[in-house]
């Protein structure tokens, strides 16, 4: 039982940010935002978001950080964790990692307080790392989290690490951790297993500290809007080698490293500590670009692709580019009007108002990168895409074949979280449609288990591109994907 609650706990260290945005208020267009009009082809504003200046890195050296360095620094005590657990199986180990970090699980990091306390914390890789056919992929979004437990479990969870201490640095230190995590509980909660809360819980760590020092307060500077069911699919980290900003509304623009380091503000309180840590972020955002999708390791019909190809060329690409070896990929940001998915995330739910935006504009962060959200979603690179299901920006469809043919898109269903329960023929997690939706479910494990596309932000619509082409058209067109 002490195990299972340290678990649970530890998986809440992953309240770490990464994003908000604000349509519904979106600061005027950045002048690197090109309108070039109405396409040929359609009624839409074609929506540019043009490359900005990134801070050169090493990749090397940004791998070496991400797995090493302790950038959300607060935690577990050492002498606590180490009561419950021993040393992580090798297949929970990556490689290149240091010290006492080489012991521990991926998604863990080991530091040292300057008051001498040791401490377990988080890392990125709690949401961007997963499993695809038993092998772990850095950089692969976690499309398996599961936050659904209540805000007072959590809490319960965060209590419980107290039991094991008795020094009073010691305590302290998990006072702090638990005051953070405590803080983000109530908004870290989904009704679904699946998607991830990151969106959610960032407006409530900017509100939690002044955006001029980063000090940290226990109520909130400004005002919170109470928690939002929003559901986010985790996007793999190799897009990054392609894409001119972050984020499925494409709202991270100028210096992406700075962004990506907004996780650390769970635990860090001032300027100071977070000019350390953005110290060697260029590199850890150089490692990330760097990034290379996994290879579809499953055979491929290559005569069946080429005709893929084709189709995809002249249906798709205006939107995801082409691949291959002169490759082209336009970053372009499709509004809501045109794509038709989900609206919430991109119309802006109430943690994501114009207060955030400007808490992020007037901070640290805001010095060299802006948030600047938008009404619609950026058409992502499809490198590597197979490995990324569930589809769309909140992981409402289960398959490609899905989502390239609507009618097949279910209402509501229930997936396998088993790595290796991959469908080869519709691309894309194996997966069961229900005759009914959470509502008709009375087993709590089976309802957090149901997708429910009626619920709000849970939509499944748009998209219909795929909807023309003719079956043969379309399977070939899948086949291409599998290639990419
Ligand atoms: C609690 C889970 C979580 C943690 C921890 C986390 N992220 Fe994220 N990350 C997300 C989610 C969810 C998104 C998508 C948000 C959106 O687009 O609205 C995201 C988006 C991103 C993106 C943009 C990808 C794209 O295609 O636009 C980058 C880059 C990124 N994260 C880097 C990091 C780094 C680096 C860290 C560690 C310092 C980190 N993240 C920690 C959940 C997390
Ligand atoms: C008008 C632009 C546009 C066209 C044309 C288009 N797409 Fe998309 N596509 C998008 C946008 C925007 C998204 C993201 C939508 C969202 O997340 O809500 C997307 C998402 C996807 C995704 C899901 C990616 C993921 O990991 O969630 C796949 C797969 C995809 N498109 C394939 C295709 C294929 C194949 C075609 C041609 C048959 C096509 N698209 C045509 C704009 C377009």
């Amino acid at each position: 039982m002490r195990r299972r609650h340290l678990l649970l706990v530890s998986s809440l260290l992953a309240a770490a940010a990464c994003a908000t945005q604000n349509p519904a208020s979106a600061p005027p267009e950045s002048a690197n935002d090109v309108d070039a009009g109405a396409g040929v082809e359609s009624p839409h504003p074609v929506i540019t978001l043009n490359a900005e200046p990134q801070r050169a890195g090493d990749p090397a050296k940004g791998y070496r950080a991400l797995v090493n360095e302790a950038y959300v620094p607060c935690g577990i005590p050492w002498s606590a964790y180490s009561q419950v657990f021993g040393e992580a199986p090798e297949n929970q180990r990556v490689p290149g990692r240091e010290g006492r970090n080489a012991t521990l699980a991926y998604n863990y990091t080991a530091m040292t307080t300057k008051e001498g306390v040791e401490l377990v914390t988080s890392n990125c890789l709690t949401c961007h790392a997963g499993r695809i056919d038993g092998e772990l992929v850095v950089g692969l979004g976690a499309a398996d989290g599961d936050f659904t437990r209540s805000a007072e479990d959590q809490k319960g969870l965060t209590a419980n690490v107290g039991l094991f201490l008795t020094d009073e640095k010691e305590k302290a230190e998990w006072q702090k951790w638990r005051a953070r995590v405590d803080t983000v509980a109530p908004y870290s909660v989904l009704s679904t297993r699946g998607p991830n809360p990151a969106d959610n819980f960032t407006a409530v760590l900017f509100a939690h500290h002044d955006p001029k020092t980063l000090a940290w307060s226990d109520t909130p500077l400004m005002a919170v809007p109470p928690p939002h069911d929003t559901p986010v699919d985790v996007p793999p980290w190799w897009r990054m080698n392609k894409k001119t900003s972050m984020f499925y509304v494409g709202g991270g623009r100028g210096d992406h490293a700075r962004i990506m380091m907004t996780a650390s503000i769970l635990c860090t309180s001032s300027v100071e500590e977070s000019k350390a840590i953005d110290a060697y972020f260029a590199d850890i955002r150089a490692y990330i670009a760097s990034i290379e999708p996994p290879k579809y390791p499953w055979p491929i019909d290559q005569a069946r692709a080429s005709l893929g190809r084709t189709v995809f060329e002249s249906t798709c690409s205006r939107c995801h580019g082409t691949y291959g070896s002169a490759a082209t990929y336009p970053n372009r940001l499709v509004t809501l009007a045109e794509i038709g998915t989900d609206p919430v995330l991109a119309s802006g739910t109430a943690q994501f108002g114009p207060p955030f935006v400007r808490w992020f504009g007037e901070s640290f962060f805001g010095e060299i990168s802006r948030l600047e959200p938008k009404e619609g979603y950026v058409a992502p690179p499809l490198d590597g895409v197979w490995a990324t299901a569930p589809y769309l920006h909140n992981g409402s469809v289960p398959t490609i074949e899905a989502l390239l043919d609507s009618s097949k898109r279910p209402a509501y269903w229930t997936r396998s979280f088993d790595s290796k329960a991959y469908d080869q023929a519709a691309l894309g997690w194996t997966h069961r449609a229900l005759a009914r939706g959470k509502s008709g479910e009375a087993n709590v494990a089976a309802k957090r288990a149901i997708y429910d596309t009626t619920l709000l932000g849970y939509g499944n619509g748009g998209h219909l591109f795929g909807d023309a082409l003719s079956a043969d058209d379309r399977a070939a067109v899948i086949e291409y994907l599998k290639t990419l």
